[in-house]
This record gives structure tokens, C-alpha cells and sequence, in this order.
């Protein structure tokens, strides 16, 4: 009997199985990403061990699909242990990577062999100044570029990321070319987040909303995209925030998803790590809460409003911006109105909010 990744996924979400763990290895990084959200402490960073151990663990609370990052992964010093622990249980490796350091083709060789599912690789603009200036270190368009290189020569397969910002918002054609140059699919991330310990100085980046509008509307005409609103009146939930997915971070500390610092344990200190997570050890605080906000938001916060079905709504940015994890914030809301525009440009309607009035009067970033 086959079964389709949705009822798998409606599945996992009903049975609270944790289908895809991301691991952040280390905070350390040989780049310096201005806008970074990574918000390090001076604590001691899991060894290759102590993550084999994590591994058994989310294993038997049934994750499946383990995604590598950080920081940078590949500097973690365990990096290539870790990584063959992931394909030795059978599991699905994902890489996220800003690939300077594939730029050595034995180092790609043993990398295709771990045959990961994925390698996610940020690329921040098409020409060298605007890629350096966003990494904070000159060169690494360069190194990025030979990385390229070498992956595709040996087949591993890549998606290129480009979150869009106010410094390479004009050169996103040519970052297509990029990725079509070396046969790999770019896709483009128009939400800037918080740091995860609540800075809100990566939002000055965020790209300007008319371009955005623009931007979406040339995608979907070229069918890169597509773009219509969620059914937030019958949704069941935002996302899959402490069901579905899990993070861990450097120090073993897990959260429920890559954006919500709130903590549900520590995975080196919970031998039974599924019995935590489906409620077999007890209430636990964060799980319950942060499942209950998914389960409420797209009918408490997101179905009142016409831009809602449209709106990238991150219950942990909420909390980050106003404290509440309910409120519909600022970057949500431009979000939701710039698709909103942009669908009705796509199809020819005469927007009922001129997005120069209304984006700049309530849609502001807070
Ligand atoms: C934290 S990095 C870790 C993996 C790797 N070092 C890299 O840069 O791809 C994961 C992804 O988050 C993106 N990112 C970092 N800070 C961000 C922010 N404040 N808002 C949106 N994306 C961000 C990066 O560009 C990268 O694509
Ligand atoms: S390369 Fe990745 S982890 Fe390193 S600073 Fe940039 S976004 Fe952060």
C-alpha cells in the first residue's frame, strides 16, 4: 500500500512524531553574516558522541529526516562522524550550508558519498561585492563559486537560498543565472527574522515592499511560483511547531522549531526523549503551549484579517516583536499584504489597497 507525504504528514502531526529534527552542530561560522540570527552562549558545544547519542534518540521518537546547521556545520570538528551516523540509521541527511568550505573537490568527493537528500546553500547576490558585503568576509563569493562547482561536477544535488534584502534585491535576475548556470534551483526567502535572542536590527535589511510586490508578481507570471491564500478559516493548525518538527541546539537544549527559543528539555538529560515529546512523562509546558498557539492562530489571528490567508505568520517572531505570540506583527502583516497585492496584480485586478498608502501607514515592521 502506498501512502502520500501528506497523510504521512497528517499522520506525524496527529501522533506528534517529530518527522524532521534540525541540528545546529555549532555557533561558530567562518562568516559574518550582518543579519545573522544565530545568538551564541558561552556554553560547552555538544561533541560527535554526545550527537550520536541525540540521534538514537530522535530516532526512536521517529524522526526521519535530520538536517545539519548552525553556525556553519561543516566547521563542527565531529562534522563527518556525525554526518555518516545520520545515513548509518537509515536516516535522510539534509545540509544547511554557506559552502565555503566545498570548495575543495576531495572534500565534495567523501560529501557525495554520505549521498545526502539535500544541500541547502546560501547565496547572497550574483556578484562577488554584494555576496561579501551580506557574509562579511571577501572572498567568499569566490570560494562559494568553486564549491558550485565542484558539487555539480560529482552530482550532488543543490538548492540555492537567497534571502531577498534591501542590498541584493536589484540583482535577483542574475542570481537566477547563477543557479541555472550550474543546473541548481534557487528559491528566495522574502522574510528577514529577529536573532534568536530578540535583536531586531536583521529587519532593517528586509527588501522594500514595492519591489517585493513586483518581485512575486514576475514570478508567478514566469511560473517560478505560485501564489494563492491559505484556507485559514479550515486550517488546522500554522505549522507544525512541536509536533512535526524539532531543533537542537550546539548545547543539546531542544526547542520545538528553528524560530521558537522556548526550551522543552535538554536531549542528553532525557533518556526517553519520545516519551517526553507525546506527553508519556508528564505536562510539559512548552509543548503544550506552543501547540496550542499553532492550533489557534489561523482562526484567531490570521482568518480576521483580508491579508491573512496571505500572511508568512511565525507565532515565535510574534513573541520576539510585541510579546505575544498571538499578535499579528508588523513584518507578518507586510508579508500577507504584499502577496495580497501581488495576486491581484497577476490577475489583473485593480488592488482595493494601494500598497504605497496602506503598506506604509499599518503594514509597517515594528
Ligand atoms: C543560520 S544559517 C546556517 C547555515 C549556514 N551557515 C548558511 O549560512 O547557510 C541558515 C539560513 O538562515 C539564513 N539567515 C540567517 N539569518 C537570517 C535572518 N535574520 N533572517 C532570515 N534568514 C536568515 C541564512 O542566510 C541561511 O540561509
Ligand atoms: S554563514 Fe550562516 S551561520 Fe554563518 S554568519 Fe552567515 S548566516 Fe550565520
Amino acid at each position: 500500500m502506498s501512502i502520500t507525504v501528506s497523510t504521512l504528514m497528517e499522520r506525524a502531526y496527529e501522533q506528534s512524531r517529530p518527522i524532521t529534527a534540525q541540528l545546529e552542530l555549532t555557533y561558530k561560522c567562518n562568516l559574518l553574516c550582518s543579519f545573522c540570527y544565530n545568538a551564541p552562549k558561552q556554553r560547552s558545544e555538544l561533541v560527535g558522541d554526545q550527537w550520536l547519542t541525540a540521534l538514537d534518540r530522535l530516532q526512536a521518537a521517529g524522526t526521519f529526516t535530520i538536517t545539519l546547521t548552525g553556525g556553519e556545520p561543516f566547521v563542527h570538528r565531529d562534522f563527518w562522524r556525525i554526518a555518516e551516523g545520520v545515513r548509518e540509521r537509515g536516516l535522510v541527511l539534509k545540509v544547511y550550508t554557506n559552502g565555503v568550505l566545498l570548495a575543495d573537490r576531495a572534500k565534495v568527493e567523501r560529501y557525495a558519498e554520505l549521498a545526502p537528500f539535500d544541500t541547502e546553500i546560501s547565496l547572497h547576490g550574483a556578484r562577488a561585492a554584494t555576496h561579501d558585503r551580506l557574509t562579511g568576509i571577501h572572498g567568499s563569493f569566490d570560494r562559494l563559486m568553486e564549491a558550485l562547482g565542484n558539487l555539480s561536477s560529482v552530482g550532488v544535488k543543490v538548492t540555492l537560498k537567497t534571502p531577498i534584502t534591501r542590498l541584493n534585491q536589484r540583482e535577483l535576475r542574475e542570481v537566477d543565472e547563477v543557479g541555472e548556470r550550474f543546473g541548481y534551483k534557487v528559491t528566495y526567502d522574502t522574510n528577514i527574522t529577529p536573532t534568536d535572542d530578540g535583536d531586531l536590527s536583521p529587519l532593517s535589511l528586509a527588501a522594500d515592499k514595492e519591489f517585493l510586490i513586483a518581485f512575486l508578481a514576475d514570478q508567478v507570471r514566469r511560473g517560478r511560483r505560485g501564489l494563492s491564500p491559505r484556507p485559514v478559516e479550515k486550517m488546522k493548525q500554522n505549522c507544525g511547531t512541536g509536533r512535526t518538527t524539532v531543533t537542537i541546539d550546539p548545547y543539546g537544549d531542544v526547542f520545538p522549531c528553528i524560530a521558537w527559543r522556548r526550551k522543552v528539555c535538554n536531549i542528553l538529560e532525557v533518556e526517553d526523549f519520545a516519551a517526553v515529546w507525546q506527553g508519556r512523562a508528564g505536562r510539559n509546558e512548552t509543548l503544550e503551549f506552543v501547540r496550542k498557539v499553532a492550533d489557534e492562530v489561523p482562526r484567531s489571528t490570521l482568518a480576521p484579517h483580508e491579508e491573512g490567508g496571505f500572511a508568512s505568520f511565525c507565532p515565535a517572531v510574534a513573541e520576539k516583536e510585541t510579546g505575544d505570540a498571538y499578535a499579528f506583527y508588523g513584518a507578518a502583516r507586510v508579508s500577507g499584504l504584499v502577496k495580497l497585492e501581488a495576486f491581484r496584480r497577476v490577475r489583473g485586478e485593480p488592488g482595493t489597497v494601494t500598497e504605497g498608502e496602506r503598506l506604509a501607514t499599518d503594514g509597517k515592521p515594528a
